[in-house]
């Protein structure tokens, strides 16, 4: 491969909602110097697991999601790029408002792995506000975003990316998982989605099923077991009495971040959440 291709510093590939491109300087902070396998079964956007990457933190990992869209596209990076470039390099010589809802019609069930991909990208990136969401029937179901010149295919990154995937063992499935992978010194990220600050406010809809607070609570028993099996545990979560009180034997931190997700006046601006790790940060 053309290692000018591979030479910048890897980005994640969709916009996500909860996306922790924010948070990443008080992530960092509280990553440990030292781990041997790295596993995020949130894994969303990525942001954290593109920028340990970037500082050559990572010498394999695990990454997972509910997400069977999501993880089509690491998959189809990882293993196929060169098609799934082709294929995006379509999108963007077709693009148009028509071209967007006929792309948006197709189901995803008649479509090969690298289609799958290439339409997910594409959407995510011409779509309104730019996020992923699913109805009630598991359908992506994001109107047409107005934007002038999106970007439909940066091959340069995802040359990057597709290089960055190769450490990594890709699936889709619940975080519970990760208690069969992960060993003593390794290090766990869980990002799930946040507990609801009040009952209107949050988004919750990355998937037809949702994350309640019996969810919050089993990913606790995760945890708990995780770390007394000496392995490295960092969460984040919304600041609410609920989660201080799942992880109260735990180091909790105390950040600030802004939110835009919600179109709400008053879910805009800073809003306090929490850093919780197993091991004094
Ligand atoms: C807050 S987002 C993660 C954002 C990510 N850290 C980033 O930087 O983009 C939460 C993710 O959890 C996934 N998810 C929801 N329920 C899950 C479950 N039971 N097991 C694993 N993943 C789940 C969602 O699909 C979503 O991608």
């Amino acid at each position: 491969m053309d290692t000018a291709l591979i030479a910048q510093k890897p980005r994640p590939v969709l916009k996500w909602a909860g996306g922790k491109g924010q948070l990443l300087p008080d992530l960092l902070k509280r990553v440990p110097d030292d781990f041997d396998v790295y596993h995020e079964p949130f894994i969303g956007g990525g942001a954290l697991f593109f920028e340990l990457a970037a500082q050559g933190r990572l010498r394999k990992a695990y990454i997972s999601d509910v997400n069977q869209a999501l993880i089509d596209v690491y998959l189809a990076l990882r293993d196929d790029l060169n098609e799934v470039v082709s294929l995006l390099k379509e999108h963007q010589h077709r693009h148009s408002e028509s071209y967007y809802y006929r792309i948006r019609a197709r189901k995803s069930s008649t479509l090969t792995l690298t289609e799958r991909a290439a339409r997910v990208i594409y959407l995510n990136h011409t779509c309104y506000n730019g996020l992923y969401r699913e109805n009630q029937s598991g359908e992506f179901n994001v109107p047409f975003g107005r934007y002038k010149n999106p970007t439909i295919c940066d091959e340069m990154n995802l040359h990057t990316v597709s290089e960055v995937l190769k450490k990594a063992d890709i699936s889709c499935r619940p975080f519970g998982a990760t208690l069969e992978k992960a060993r003593e010194n390794d290090f766990v990220y869980f990002d799930p989605p946040y507990d609801p600050v009040s009952t209107t406010s949050n988004f919750t809809s990355y998937h037809k099923n949702g994350f309640g607070s019996k969810d919050q609570a089993d990913l606790r028993c995760v945890y708990t077991e995780l770390a007394r099996r000496n392995v490295k545990v960092m969460l984040s979560n919304s600041d609410t009495p609920f989660i201080r009180q799942l992880y109260d034997s735990y180091f909790i931190i105390q950040v600030y971040a802004s939110r835009a997700i919600n179109s709400k006046a008053n879910g805009r601006g800073k809003i306090a959440e929490l850093i919780v790790c197993s091991y004094a940060p």
